[in-house]
C-alpha cells in the first residue's frame, strides 16, 4: 500500500482490506500518537462534506500531522479557471499525500495519474468512495464479529450512491448474500452487479423493504442523492421512497444493525436513533480510526 493511491476499493486486495481493518482496531485503542509528525496532508474538497473531511482532519491531527487545503472552491483559483491537473500538481509541491473529493466520476483516477504524491479518493461523483467502504466494513465486522456469510440489505439510491458501489464490490470477497431494495429508477448499476456475478454470488432485488428486514444482518440505508439527478422532477418522484421507522424493525434479528453513510435527510426516522440497532453515528466515529490506518499505511509508517 506504501505510496499507492486509493482511488477505487478494487485497488486493494482482500488481504490489504483486512490489514487496514486490523490496523484500525489498533488505532481505536490508541488514536493519539505522534506517528505523522512532520507530514503534511492536503485535503481538497471540491464538493461538500462533513464526515469525510473532518474525520480525515481529526485522524491526521490526532497522529501529529498537519493539514492544509480547502472545503470549498469558492476561495481558490479554481474560480479563475485553473484546471484540476494544475491544482493537483501545485498542491503536490506542498504535501506528502492528497485527499480529494470531486463531483466528477473518474476525477480521482485522473488526479492519481498526474500527481507525484498518492491520492486518496474521498468520493468522486456517483462512482466510488473507498475510505467510506473501509469504515463500513470495519463497522460490519465490529458489530457482527465477522464479515463472512452475512445477509446485507442495501436500501435507497443504489444507482447514484457511491458508497453502495464501493461496499458491494468489497463484500464480494466475503460470500455476502445481497438484498437490493430501491425504486426501479434507482437500481444498482449493471457494472456493479457484474462484480457480484463474477464472484459467483447472488442478489435479490426488491421494491418493498418490509419483505427483507427479518432476514438481514445489516441494513445499509442510503439517501436519495438529489444532487446527482439530471432532472429535478425525477428526484421529486422518488425522494420519499423509503422511510425507516421503529415499527418496521419489530421482527428484525437481534444482531441486526442499521448503517448509513450519512448525511440523512428523512430516510431514517429520528425515533430510530434511540433503537439499539441504530449504529450510524458510531459508524461515523469508526471513520477516524480507519482513516488513520489508511493514511499511515500509504505513507509507509505502518
Ligand atoms: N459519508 C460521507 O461521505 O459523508 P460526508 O458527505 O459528510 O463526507
Amino acid at each position: 500500500m506504501k505510496n499507492r493511491s486509493l482511488v477505487s476499493i478494487s485497488d486493494y486486495s482482500k488481504e490489504e482490506i483486512i490489514k487496514i481493518l486490523d490496523l484500525a482496531e489498533d488505532f481505536e485503542k490508541q488514536p493519539r500518537q505522534e506517528l505523522l509528525k512532520g507530514k503534511v496532508i492536503a485535503s481538497l474538497f471540491f464538493e461538500p462534506s462533513t464526515r469525510t473531511r473532518l474525520s480525515f482532519e481529526s485522524a491526521v491531527q490526532q497522529l501529529g500531522g498537519s493539514i492544509i487545503g480547502f472545503s470549498s472552491t469558492a476561495t481558490t483559483s479554481v474560480q479563475k479557471g485553473e484546471t484540476l491537473k494544475d491544482t493537483i500538481l501545485t498542491v503536490s509541491n506542498y504535501s506528502d499525500l492528497i485527499v480529494m473529493r470531486h463531483p466528477v466520476d473518474g476525477s480521482a483516477r485522473y488526479a492519481s495519474e498526474v500527481a507525484p504524491v498518492p491520492i486518496i479518493n474521498a468520493g468522486d461523483g456517483a462512482n466510488q468512495h473507498p475510505t467510506q467502504c473501509l469504515l463500513d466494513l470495519y463497522s460490519i465486522r465490529k458489530t457482527q464479529g465477522t464479515l463472512d456469510n452475512l445477509d446485507i440489505t442495501f436500501i435507497g439510491d443504489l444507482k447514484y450512491g457511491r458508497t453502495v458501489h464501493s461496499l458491494v464490490i468489497a463484500l464480494c470477497h466475503f460470500n455476502t448474500r445481497f438484498h437490493l431494495v430501491s425504486p426501479v429508477e434507482l437500481k444498482l448499476p449493471s457494472a456493479v452487479k457484474r462484480h457480484i456475478k463474477e464472484a459467483n454470488l447472488r442478489y435479490e432485488q426488491y421494491t418493498d423493504l418490509a419483505d427483507v428486514i427479518p432476514t438481514s444482518d445489516i441494513i445499509y440505508m442510503t439517501r436519495i442523492q438529489r444532487e446527482r439527478f439530471p432532472d429535478p422532477l425525477d428526484y421529486e418522484k422518488v425522494k420519499n421512497s423509503y422511510i425507516l421507522q421503529n415499527d418496521a424493525l419489530e421482527h428484525a434479528k437481534q444482531n441486526m444493525r442499521i448503517l448509513h453513510p450519512l448525511p440523512r435527510v428523512n430516510e431514517i426516522s429520528v425515533d430510530v436513533d434511540n433503537n439499539p440497532m441504530a449504529y450510524y453515528f458510531q459508524q461515523a466515529l469508526n471513520g477516524v480510526y480507519v482513516r488513520q490506518a489508511i493514511v499511515s499505511s500509504i505513507l509507509g509508517l505502518k
